[in-house]
């Protein structure tokens, strides 16, 4: 409740500017409004004129969607397509000259490339995969550096028809095992290192650490992209240099025609168990949903220099690098770097350099550049940008503002996009020439999406009252299965007891306002938002307690000034209670355990250490304390179920 009434007492709001509207694509609330009505009318045929318009068929569909048995949707699914066709060659007759990527490396050089260039690339991979046995329907995971190489080898992948899973970088060898495994993946594509902030952290050597653990046997082919000509151990049966397999290669590479739900790609994600969860995306849906919302979200002007900040291992940087901005023949910037590296005003020096029109980032960048230096944008000349974006997790008002005022220099609407690694594009998020902001919240709808807030039986609950976040009908770009998991894919996103099974349950609680404005109060499962990145509670407890000196292990998020959310870690150890260094000592090979185990993004801020967890009588970790104690506030709770109360005095203090 407490969300709840800060953010009602939210009452500015910003109207797009006569200027903004002006040109914009969806330039007035009206004109948001039909083509909401155009999709309520019916929504099937709403849908399949978009696709019709939007996507190059190479043999058009009749069907627009089978719904014959939820929730496994097919929309168009007797038609076919190739997404790198339509990212790359439609464009060939039209702007092949025009810079598709500026692409800024750690230590500042440029390298652009057009989009004849990149389709040559493209075609030059493909054919190279193809010589090499890869095949269509083929997994190949992707653990690259944040270079123009990371979009060459998704888009060569979608060529071809094999299902790229791309691995963050920052992921350690025993994720990266887990994620090569799941998918049964055939190929991996790395580099030797990657450079970020100066500093040169390996891949390969990473995935070889990988390789050597067990059941990763389907790998037959390791393509490495030589990013620092760092000597690194190379298997001559299995290892091959990406230099080496596409030179003289043909630039010419026949798509492989697929079917419209053929998957495009597996990214994994957490979840509320200790397995991250493989999410299948369809390949026409998902093209549609990222192209519609590069248009109706992003404003798209063929004069954009279009920036998002995001890597490429997770959606963001799927759906608005490599996928949307190429399938509309935008121009944008790719960024290998940190914010902070050589100096916190990177980011607006890039702004500036290459006249970015179009900045998209997440709330946790923000917060973290205003502490640096709030008023360091004001050195940089930002005048090129018209529009900004924020996603990953709800801003803050305050941080809204500064962005609004200091980056945006109060002309710059900003769309607050709320969408998941699951839903694959924007779901709610303003139109900015049409939709009047209020700072935190995601405003409306994208049309033909039928967002909802329901209670448990999935009955609307009235403006002004949270509820569970659900989208009512089916949508193109929607996930289609859990890799490998059909059964958890049905039960964590279509329970049976809300909607018969038909309302897609995002995990997030959310209200409307009285003006039916969306704002989002967080997951409602035990998913943490750290930086904008989704960690499951259960992944970092299994982490825990995979160590020898872990008896058991419970972890709960704090919020954070900067990264939204902190982990915060109660352990009891098999050992005796520890005392003064110790403890200081333990602290830390735990965290650096679960950075080994996980990534370092995964790193508790705190661990606490008891003699015993908070339980029930049943022996249920009760977690709703936990979580109080963590923000340090007095129990006032109910704990009369609670089998050992004295825990909790233990428990209060960060452990000394
Ligand atoms: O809790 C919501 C939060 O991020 C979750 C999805 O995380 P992920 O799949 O990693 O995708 C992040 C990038 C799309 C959501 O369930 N979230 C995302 N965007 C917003 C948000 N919370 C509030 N406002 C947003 N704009």
């Amino acid at each position: 409740m407490s969300t709840i009434e800060s953010i009602l007492n939210e009452t500015r709001i910003f109207p797009p500017s006569d200027e903004f509207t002006k040109k914009a694509n969806i330039p007035s609330l009206q004109a948001y409004q039909v083509l909401c009505a155009e999709a309520e009318l019916d929504y099937q045929n709403f849908w399949a004129k978009q696709a019709k318009e939007q996507i190059l068929w190479h043999s058009p569909f009749t069907q627009t969607l089978d719904d014959r048995t939820p929730p496994d949707y097919q929309w168009f699914n007797d038609g076919e397509l190739n997404v790198s066709y339509n990212c790359l060659d439609r464009h060939l007759a039209t702007q092949a000259d025009k810079i598709a990527i500026i692409f800024e490396a750690d230590d500042g050089e440029v390298i652009q490339s057009t989009y004849r260039d990149l389709h040559q690339r493209v075609c030059q991979l493909a054919n190279a995969l193809k010589s090499q046995n890869i095949q269509k329907g083929d997994r190949v995971i992707i653990y690259m550096p944040m270079r123009i190489e990371a979009v060459v080898a998704m888009q060569a992948c979608a060529r071809i028809g094999a299902i790229h899973s791309v691995v963050f970088g920052g992921f350690s060898a025993k994720s990266l095992h887990e994620r090569i495994v799941d998918a049964g993946a055939i190929a991996v594509i790395t580099a030797d290192e990657q450079v970020r902030g100066g500093k040169h952290n390996p891949l390969k050597a990473t995935l070889d650490e990988a390789m050597n653990m067990n059941d990763t046997t389907s790998v037959k082919l390791v393509v490495v992209y030589q990013r620092t000509g760092s000597g690194i151990p190379f298997n001559p049966v299995r290892d091959v240099w990406w230099h080496e397999i596409t030179q003289g290669v043909s630039t010419q590479c026949e798509p492989e025609w697929v079917n419209a739900e053929h998957p495009l790609f597996t990214l994994y994600t957490s979840g509320s168990t200790g397995k991250p969860k493989g999410v299948q995306h369809s390949s026409a849906g998902y093209l549609l949903g990222t192209k519609l919302s590069m248009q109706w979200i992003f404003d798209y002007k063929p004069s954009d220099i279009f920036w998002c900040t995001a890597d490429v291992g997770w959606i963001t940087g799927h759906s608005y690098v490599t996928y949307g901005p190429l399938a509309m023949g935008a121009t944008q910037v790719i960024f290998e770097g940190i914010p902070t590296y050589p100096h916190a005003g990177r980011f607006w020096e890039i702004i500036q350099k290459h006249r970015v029109t179009t900045f998209y980032t997440a709330p946790t960048a923000i917060r973290s550049l205003i502490k640096l230096g709030a008023d360091l944008p004001a050195q940089y000349d930002l005048s090129s940008l018209r529009l900004l974006g924020s996603v990953g997790e709800p801003i803050n008002p305050e941080a809204w503002m500064w962005f609004y005022e200091k980056i945006g220099q109060s002309r710059c609407p900003i769309v607050d996009t709320w969408w998941q690694t699951e839903t694959g594009c924007h779901m709610i998020a303003p139109m900015p020439g049409a939709v009047p902001l209020k700072p935190g919240s995601c405003t409306f709808p994208l049309p033909g999406i039928f967002a909802a807030i329901v209670d448990e039986a999935g009955h609307d609950v009235e403006n002004g009252k949270g509820g569970f976040l659900v989208i009512k009908k089916p949508f193109p770009s929607q996930i289609r299965t859990l890799w490998g998991d059909p059964e958890r894919f049905k039960k964590t996103y279509f329970p049976e007891d809300m909607g018969q099974g038909k309302f897609y349950l995002a995990g997030d609680s959310a209200y409307r306002d009285m003006d039916g404005y969306f704002w989002i109060m967080g997951r409602i499962d035990d998913v943490l938002n750290v930086s904008g990145h989704r960690l499951g509670t259960m992944e970092i407890e299994s982490a825990l307690v995979a160590n020898p000196l872990v008896a058991e292990a419970a972890v709960v998020g704090k919020p954070h000034e900067i990264k939204g959310e902190s982990v915060i870690a109660f352990v009891v150890l098999k050992g005796e209670y520890p005392r003064g260094e110790e403890m200081v000592q333990i602290t830390n090979t735990l965290r650096d355990w679960v950075a080994q185990e996980i990534g370092p993004i995964a790193k508790p801020d705190e661990i606490r250490f008891g003699e015993n967890l908070p339980k029930t009588r049943s022996g249920k970790i009760m977690r709703r304390l936990l979580r109080a104690l963590a923000k340090g506030e007095e129990i006032t709770q109910d704990i009369s179920t609670l089998e050992n109360p004295a825990i909790l005095e233990q428990l209060k203090h960060p452990s000394k």
